[in-house]
């Protein structure tokens, strides 16, 4: 197994574990179907390492895939070129004589199509598929997304469920995009990825937005992940689409996890496991606020958000605390997005703008 350990925050974590519960309530649900399909399409490594402490580990999206009971009958990893290698002998040594995974090396927006018609030939077109696409920025195709929303044909039943999608939309990449936030210096996202990821410049209007202070840093990203959802309610045919903001701290936000469903289970099932993150997700910012503000304040030992109030002798550190919980428990409202996506009047008026100034 490789020694160098990919290490993840509390968030990552977080994602995970929303990850394989929701796969072990996906395979329960589709339980009567012959054949389960699960599609990685940046699969990392079969183990990460914890940001916060080094000597814990956690297993990363393709070993929680393969570890689902009920089982995935088929799972396809995709990793590029030497990460691919090294999961794929992770994964066999982890999982010897499990023939239910292949590993494909290589960029997975150029493999999805060749790999999604191996699978026409098993014809898994009709079986429950789950796709998780978890990029560290703007790294899928909006092309990638829409095969994916195209793929299925219906089943037995004449009913047409669309593979699910788990998807980790980096939205605070656009930032870097655009405006007086370009001075970012980690350009990891461009204009080409960006357009790329939603197959068009619509992203643009609010970049235009932004850049004119018409809104703000949060706003820009609330409406970017919206137009996404949108796209994959309006364009893609997705019934229901929804958005976990996913933040390391009270403020900064890292990711938002969006998932599309056609499925009136999938949709009930994520509503509760997303708002089980977000409870999670809540209660790890709080604690890590906390633990920071404390440690400025106490020169050793911090107490924990978890010890009863009445064991903290300072009383000024008790009514700080206390505030500070009334405080961050406001944030909590709100956060899991589960209504259909709507984007504002401005937007599609600086958008005709737009598409008028492109036909000129
Ligand atoms: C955030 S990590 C994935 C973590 C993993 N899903 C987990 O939860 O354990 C993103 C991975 O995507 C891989 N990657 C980046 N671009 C890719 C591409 N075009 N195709 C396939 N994999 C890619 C990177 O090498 C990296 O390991």
């Amino acid at each position: 197994m490789s020694n160098e350990l990919p290490d993840w925050g509390l968030w990552t974590e977080e994602k995970l574990e929303a990850l394989g519960s929701y796969l072990e309530q996906f395979t329960t649900a589709s339980k009567s179907a012959k054949n389960k399909v699960y599609l990685d399409l940046f699969a990392g490594s079969a183990v990460n390492q914890a940001r916060d402490d080094k000597s814990r580990t956690f297993d990363g999206s393709a070993v929680k895939a393969l570890k689902t009971i009920p089982e995935f009958t088929h799972l396809r990893f995709f990793e590029l070129k030497e990460k691919a290698r090294s999961l794929r002998q992770e994964l066999g040594e982890m999982f010897p004589n499990d023939d239910r995974f292949e590993v494909f090396e290589g960029d997975c927006n150029a493999n999805i199509g060749t790999v999604l018609n191996d699978l026409k030939q098993l014809r898994l077109q009709t079986s429950p598929i789950f796709a998780f696409i978890d990029p560290r920025s703007l790294h899928f195709t909006w092309e990638t997304l829409s095969t994916l929303a195209d793929y299925k044909e219906p089943n037995n039943k004449g009913k047409l469920y669309k593979v699910e999608l788990l998807i980790l939309f980096a939205d605070p990449d656009f930032q870097r995009l655009y405006g007086k936030d370009r001075q970012y210096p980690d350009h990891r996202a461009s204009s080409v990825t960006a357009t790329q990821a939603f197959g068009n410049e619509d992203w643009k209007v609010i970049a235009e937005a932004r850049s004119r202070d018409d809104i703000s840093v949060e706003e820009s990203r609330y409406y970017l992940v919206e137009l996404f959802r949108h796209q994959l309610e309006n364009i893609l045919k997705y019934k229901t689409t929804m958005a976990l903001p996913f933040k390391s701290d009270a403020v900064t936000k890292k990711y938002t996890l969006v998932f599309a469903t056609d499925h009136h289970a999938g949709k009930d099932i994520m509503k509760w496991v997303l708002g089980n993150a977000a409870e999670a997700l809540f209660d790890d910012r709080i604690n890590t606020q906390l633990q920071h503000e404390m440690n400025k304040r106490l020169s050793k030992g911090a107490p924990s958000l978890f010890d009863s109030p009445e064991s903290i002798e300072d009383e000024d550190i008790r009514r700080w605390m206390s505030q500070f919980t009334v405080q961050t428990k406001r944030m909590k409202k709100d956060e899991l997005i589960v209504s259909p996506a709507k984007m504002p009047d401005w937007f599609w008026e600086v958008k005709k703008r737009m598409d008028n100034r492109q036909d000129d």
